[in-house]
C-alpha cells in the first residue's frame, strides 16, 4: 500500500449520528437483557442486513450480495479502473450479544460513507463497505465464513453445506431468509479497514481511546463427540459404565488447564450437547467444541496435542469411544506494516491516546490479511465486557474510531 498520505483533517465524523446508527440498529434483535441476539442467516438478521442495504442506498451506494452472501456497499470513485478501498465487520451476533461487537465498525463505515456525502467528497478509489457473513460462526461453524470465503480460506461449496445443529445448510438458510446472491464471491481490495471494540481489558487498564492492531492471534476449534452407552442410573454398577459425559467432563477440565499453562494463551470448551440428557440416564453422546488461540502458533501447536491426548486418556478412561475433528485452523496473523503505521499516525495526528495491541478475538481482517494490505482499529470496552448482554462502549471512543477509520479510508482511496 502507497506511503501514508496528509489527509485533510476538516473532514470531521458525526459521533452522535454514529451513536444513534448504533442503538437503532441494536434494535433489531434486542433482547430483554439489553443486549442484541441477530444470529446468522435467521429473520433478525434478515432484517439487519435490510436496514443495512436501506442506509447505504441512502448515500449512493449500489449494493452486491456474493455467494455467500456477504453484503458488499460500494460507493464509485472518480477512477473506476483502480481497485477499491474496502471497509468493513459483521452484523451476526452471538445468541446473547452486545450492541457493538461487529455492529460498530459496520456503523463506523456508514458514518464514514456519510461524512463524504455531507462533504461532496469522491476520492480517485471507490469505497466498499462490507457485511460479512456469519462472522460468530455460532449457528454454522467456523467462525468468519463470510470473509474466510472471500479471501479463499474456505471452499465456496463446503461454507453452504455447513449444517447447524437442526440440519438446516448455510445454503438453506440464505434462501430461507431472503438472501439472493448476484454473483461470484471475488474481489481483491487495495486496503482493508476494520474498527471493532477491543473485547478485552487492556485499553481501558491503560486509559487509552485507541489500539493500533499489530497482529492477531492464532486460533484453532474442534467438533468431539464421545460415544458412550446409555444405562439406568440406579441399577449400572459405576465398574460397568460407558459414561460419555463423565469422559468429556474429563476433556474439558484438561483443555482449562492446557489454556491456564500456556499464558496468554486460551482454551474454551463452549458448547456440550447431551444424549439423551435424562436425570437418571447414564449419558449416552456428547457432542462438545473445544477451542484453543495463541499468539505463538507453534506453542498453539503443543497445546493441541496435548488436548488429543488428554481427550484420548478420558475416553479410554471411561470406556467410550471419541470421535476428534478439527473444523478451524487460523494461524496467528500480523496486519499489514503500512496499514498499521496509517491508523498510529492518524490516532497521533488527532491527538488520540493509542497504544500497540494484539488482538485476543479473531476477526474478519484476520481473513483479509491473507490476500490485501489489512489493518484494524480498537476502541475500549467497558472492563473489556464482549460476547455478553452486558457489552457497552464510551460514544467519545467510538467517534475517535471511527475518525481514525475515515482518515485512513481517505487516505488510501486518494490515490
Ligand atoms: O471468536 C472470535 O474471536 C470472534 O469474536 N468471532
Ligand atoms: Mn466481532
Ligand atoms: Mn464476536
Amino acid at each position: 500500500m502507497a506511503d501514508s498520505v496528509q489527509v485533510r483533517p476538516a473532514l470531521k465524523v458525526n459521533g452522535e449520528r454514529l451513536w444513534s446508527s448504533i442503538m437503532s440498529l441494536a434494535r433489531i434483535g434486542a433482547t430483554p437483557g439489553g443486549g442484541v441476539n441477530r444470529q446468522a442467516l435467521t429473520e433478525a438478521d434478515a432484517r439487519g442486513r435490510s436496514q443495512f442495504i436501506e442506509w447505504c442506498e441512502a448515500v449512493g451506494c449500489t449494493i452486491r450480495v456474493d455467494a455467500i452472501g456477504n453484503l458488499i456497499a460500494r460507493l464509485p470513485g472518480r477512477d473506476s479502473h483502480l481497485p477499491a478501498v474496502m471497509m468493513g465487520s459483521h452484523l451476526d451476533t452471538q445468541p446473547t450479544g452486545g450492541k457493538f461487537d461487529g455492529a460498530y465498525g459496520v456503523m463506523a463505515g456508514l458514518e464514514v460513507l456519510r461524512t463524504l456525502q455531507d462533504a461532496c467528497l469522491r476520492p480517485a478509489r471507490a469505497i466498499e463497505l462490507v457485511a460479512w457473513t456469519n462472522e460468530e460462526g455460532v449457528r454454522f461453524a467456523p467462525s468468519m465464513m463470510g470473509s474466510s470465503v472471500y479471501a479463499g480460506l474456505m471452499r465456496l461449496e463446503d461454507a453452504l453445506s455447513v449444517r447447524d445443529v437442526d440440519g438446516v445448510t448455510v445454503r438453506r438458510a440464505m434462501a430461507d431468509i431472503g438472501v439472493h446472491p448476484q454473483g461470484e464471491v471475488s474481489g481483491s481490495p487495495a486496503a482493508y479497514f476494520e474498527a471493532h471494540i477491543e473485547q478485552g481489558p487492556v485499553l481501558e487498564a491503560e486509559g487509552k481511546t485507541i489500539g493500533v492492531v499489530t497482529a492477531a492471534q492464532g486460533q484453532c476449534w474442534f467438533r468431539l463427540v464421545f460415544h458412550g452407552r446409555a444405562a439406568h442410573a440406579g441399577s449400572t454398577p459405576m465398574s460397568m459404565r460407558a459414561d460419555a459425559l463423565a469422559a468429556a467432563a474429563m476433556a474439558v477440565t484438561s483443555l482449562n488447564s492446557i489454556g491456564r499453562q500456556y499464558p496468554p494463551g486460551c482454551a474454551t470448551s463452549g458448547r456440550m450437547i447431551v444424549s439423551p440428557n435424562s436425570p437418571n440416564v447414564i449419558p449416552e453422546n456428547i457432542v462438545m467444541t473445544a477451542e484453543m488461540r495463541h499468539p505463538d502458533d507453534a506453542v498453539r501447536l503443543t497445546m493441541e496435542e496435548q488436548f488429543r491426548a488428554a481427550v484420548q486418556a478420558a475416553a479410554w478412561g471411561h470406556g467410550v469411544r471419541v470421535e476428534i475433528e478439527k473444523v478451524l485452523e487460523q494461524p496467528a496473523a500480523p496486519f499489514d506494516a503500512a496499514c498499521v503505521e496509517q491508523i498510529r499516525q492518524s490516532a497521533e495526528r488527532r491527538g488520540y491516546a493509542c497504544m500497540d495491541i494484539v488482538s485476543g478475538a479473531a476477526h474478519d481482517a484476520v481473513a483479509m490479511s491473507r490476500i490485501v494490505p489489512a489493518g484494524m482499529i480498537f476502541v475500549p470496552c467497558a472492563a473489556g465486557i464482549s460476547h455478553n448482554e452486558l457489552e457497552s462502549a464510551e460514544p467519545g471512543d467510538l467517534e475517535a474510531g471511527c475518525q481514525v477509520l475515515c482518515d485512513c479510508v481517505l487516505a488510501a482511496s486518494a490515490q
